[in-house]
């Protein structure tokens, strides 16, 4: 983990704002990174260590190191650094990580189809770039907002358009507004299908980025169209659905096994098993909390859990009852686990 001081923060929209942080030159072959990957911020909010992930939107051949960062109603990091944070602050920020990324290819004329709902964006923008730049390929970019005023990254997109007019084609389109050469509605099975240009899905690749159930839908619409699943790649930013969904109970015990102590501690309906683990003063390890960088892995010994992202484990890490804790609410009301 390091320490960066952040050098410029603009905000981006009403909800939304950029942050570039300077990149001392010793650090600067730690803080390489590939278009679509993330940094994991870290800060200790009310006496509590929180970790998120932002995807950085600039791209590699840019030279910055930048992330957007969406307010999430009631959420507690997205409004602190929206709110709290300026220019010349530092922020604890881990090396650019995550595997929802391309490896530039100069030769290469693949076309690109982005999928972005949201801040979702923000590794979209950083693919965009780097493939008009460095590659040969089309870049077609669907993106949906709920209002005009709500679109983050607009004038840059806007300003790539001009560069690239032959080469990149978006379309915005809105939930909650009506506009002149706009798409209305999310995306959905009908937009997708306008979108796509059929004469190209063989050469394509398709990238997904938004909220939980936006992923699920444009990845069946693709499959449905004849999309392969091979050359579709997701990442979820979470997800609004809170886990007491997911859980009947209003409690289950957890014993559980870690660094060689053995304890236990009760699980409450909103609670995933390593905030409650956490709580009971123990320091399970983790980074991304978001269910992308397996680092909270342990062992389900007894019981089951639901877990609310799993965007890293293995069908086989799954068969052999791995877990991420930091995703792992319960189901049944004892449970045990290793770690
Ligand atoms: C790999 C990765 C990359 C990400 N990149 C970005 C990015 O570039 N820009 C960005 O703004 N965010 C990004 N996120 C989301 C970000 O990490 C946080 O989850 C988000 O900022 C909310 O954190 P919070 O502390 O404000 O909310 P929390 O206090 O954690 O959550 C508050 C409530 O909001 C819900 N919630 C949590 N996350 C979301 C979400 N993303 N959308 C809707 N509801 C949510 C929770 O279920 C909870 O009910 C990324 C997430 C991942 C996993
Ligand atoms: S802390 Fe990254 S997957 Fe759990």
């Amino acid at each position: 983990m390091n320490s960066l001081k952040i050098s410029e923060i603009k905000k981006e929209t009403k909800d939304s704002c950029v942050l570039r942080f300077e990149i001392p030159q010793n650090l600067k072959s730690e803080f390489t990174y590939l278009p679509g990957q993330f940094l994991t911020l870290s800060f200790d909010i009310d006496g509590k260590k929180v970790n998120r992930c932002y995807s950085l939107s600039s791209s590699p051949y840019e030279n910055v190191l930048e992330v957007g960062v969406k307010r999430v109603e009631g959420g507690l990091v997205s409004n602190y650094i929206n709110d709290t944070l300026k220019v010349g602050d530092y922020v604890n920020v881990l090396k650019p990580a995550g595997d929802f990324c391309i490896q530039i290819e100069e030769k290469s004329n693949v076309n690109y189809y982005l999928f972005a709902a949201g801040s979702g964006i923000t590794p979209m923008l950083s693919i965009l770039k780097s493939i008009l730049e460095k590659e040969k390929g089309n870049v077609y970019l669907l993106y949906g907002n709920s209002t005009h005023d709500s679109i983050m990254f607009f004038d840059e997109i806007e300003y790539y358009q001009n560069k690239f007019k032959e080469r990149l084609h978006v379309v915005h389109t809105l939930s909650q507004e009506s506009r002149d050469s706009f798409w209305s509605g999310r995306i959905e099975p009908k937009s997708i299908k306008n979108f796509l240009n059929e004469k190209e899905l063989a050469n394509s690749k398709f990238f997904i980025c938004g909220p939980g159930k936006m992923i699920e839908n444009t990845n069946k619409a693709l499959l449905d169209l004849g999309v392969v699943n091979d050359s579709i790649f997701f990442e979820s930013f979470g997800s609004t659905i809170s886990s007491e969904k997911y859980l009947n109970l209003d409690k289950a015990t957890v014993d559980f096994s870690i660094d060689g102590a053995c304890d236990s501690v009760t699980l409450n309906s909103n609670q995933t098993l390593l905030r409650a683990i956490m709580d009971k003063g123990y320091n399970p390890k983790f980074s991304c909390e978001a269910g992308v960088c397996k680092v909270c892995i342990c062992t389900l010994e007894e019981g089951e859990v639901e877990m609310l992202n799993n965007g890293c484990l293995s069908d086989e890490e799954v068969k052999a009852r791995k877990i991420l804790s930091c995703q792992s609410v319960a189901k049944t009301p004892i449970l045990k686990v290793t770690f």
